[in-house]
C-alpha cells in the first residue's frame, strides 16, 4: 500500500522516477527514508546511500533531502555534523544541493543551528538549505535569521503532532501564517521552495509573485511523490518550476503514516484498493 507514496525500495527505483520526472520537465529531490537511527554505524550506512545518490543524480535536475536524526543527531551533534558536512562537501563537488528536512519540535533549534553552521563555511554557501514549518509560532523569527544568512528555505505547513503552545492548532491560522511567510521568502531575492498541494496556497503564491513582478523562475513549487500529479504538470505547463520529493527505501513506515494522518480519506482510498486486489 505504501507504493502510492514511496518510489520503491532501492536507489535504482528512485533514479527511475527521477529520470521520468526529468523528461516531464519536473525537478526532483530524493529522500532515502529513515529516521532516529540508534548507532553510529547505522548513521554512516545511511550517509553512504546519500553519497551514492549524489554521484548517481549527475546530469539530472535533482538534489537530495535528508533528516538529521537519520545522520545520528540523537547520538551526538558532533557525529551528525561530521556526516552531514561530508555530504555537503560531496554536493559542492557534484554541483548540487543538500536539503535538511525539518522534524518534530524537539529538533527545531538543533536543526537551525546545524544548517547555519554548515552554511557559514564559505565553500558550502548555496549548497545546503533547510525547511521551515508554517504551523510553528516561532517560524517568522527563524526565517528572518535564515534570510540574513542567505540560506535557501523550503516552506511547508508541518507534518508532526505538536502542542498548541508551540504550533497553531487550526488550519486557518496555519494557512494565514503560510501566506505571510511565503511573502517573506519571495521578496528576499533568494531561491526558495514553496512546498504545498493546497490550491489556495499555490494561488496566493502565484498572485503575490505577479503583483510584485517576481519572476516565475526565481522560486519553485514543491510537492510530494504521488500527490496531485495533475497540479504538478499544470504548473510546469504554466511556466513555473516544480520539484517532486521522491522518498524510497525500506524504512517507509513513519513517512507513510504521516501521509495517512494528513488526509484521513487516504486510509479509505487505500483500504478500498487493498480489498479490490
Ligand atoms: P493540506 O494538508 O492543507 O492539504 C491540501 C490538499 O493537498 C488536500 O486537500 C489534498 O488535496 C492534498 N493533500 C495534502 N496531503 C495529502 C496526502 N497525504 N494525500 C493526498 N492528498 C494530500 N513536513 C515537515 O514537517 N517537514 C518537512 O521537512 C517536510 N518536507 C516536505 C517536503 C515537500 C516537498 C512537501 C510537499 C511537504 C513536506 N512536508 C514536510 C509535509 C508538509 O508539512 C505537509 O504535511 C503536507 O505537505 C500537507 O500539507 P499541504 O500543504 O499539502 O496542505
Amino acid at each position: 500500500m505504501s507504493s502510492r507514496f514511496v518510489a520503491g525500495f532501492r536507489i535504482e527505483d528512485a533514479l527511475t522516477v527521477a529520470q521520468t520526472l526529468d523528461k516531464q520537465g519536473l525537478f526532483s529531490t530524493l529522500d532515502s527514508l529513515g529516521e532516529n537511527v540508534s548507532s553510529p554505524d547505522q548513521a554512516r550506512r545511511a550517509a553512504q546511500v546519500y553519497h551514492r545518490l549524489l554521484d548517481a543524480i549527475a546530469g539530472l535536475n535533482s538534489n537530495v533531502s535528508l533528516k538529521l536524526t537519520q545522520m545520528g543527531m540523537d547520538l551526538g551533534e558532533g557525529l551528525a555534523f561530521d556526516i552531514v558536512s561530508g555530504l555537503v562537501r560531496h554536493a559542492v563537488e557534484a554541483g548540487t544541493f543538500v536539503r535538511v528536512d525539518m522534524e518534530g519540535s524537539p529538533y527545531t533549534q538543533a536543526t537551525l543551528d546545524m544548517v547555519r553552521r554548515l552554511h557559514a563555511l564559505p565553500e558550502n554557501r548555496g549548497h545546503v538549505g533547510i525547511v521551515i514549518q508554517a504551523y510553528l509560532r516561532r517560524s517568522q523569527k527563524d526565517i528572518a535569521t535564515l534570510l540574513a544568512d542567505g540560506i535557501r528555505i523550503r516552506l511547508c505547513k508541518g507534518a508532526y503532532k505538536e502542542p498548541p503552545e508551540i504550533a497553531f492548532p487550526g488550519k486557518s491560522e496555519v494557512d494565514q501564517n503560510f501566506v505571510a511567510l511565503m511573502k517573506m521568502l519571495l521578496k528576499s531575492g533568494i531561491y526558495h521552495g514553496i512546498a504545498t498541494h493546497d490550491e489556495a496556497m499555490i494561488r496566493a503564491t502565484k498572485d503575490f509573485a505577479a503583483a510584485e513582478r517576481i519572476d516565475r523562475g526565481s522560486f519553485e513549487f514543491q510537492m510530494l511523490y504521488g500527490i496531485r500529479r495533475d497540479l504538478q504538470r499544470k504548473l510546469v505547463q504554466d511556466g513555473y518550476k516544480v520539484r517532486v520529493y521522491v522518498p524510497f527505501g525500506e524504512q517507509w513506515y513513519p513517512y507513510f503514516m504521516r501521509r495517512l494522518a494528513e488526509r484521513p480519506a487516504n486510509v479509505l482510498f487505500l483500504a478500498r484498493n487493498f480489498f479490490r486486489k
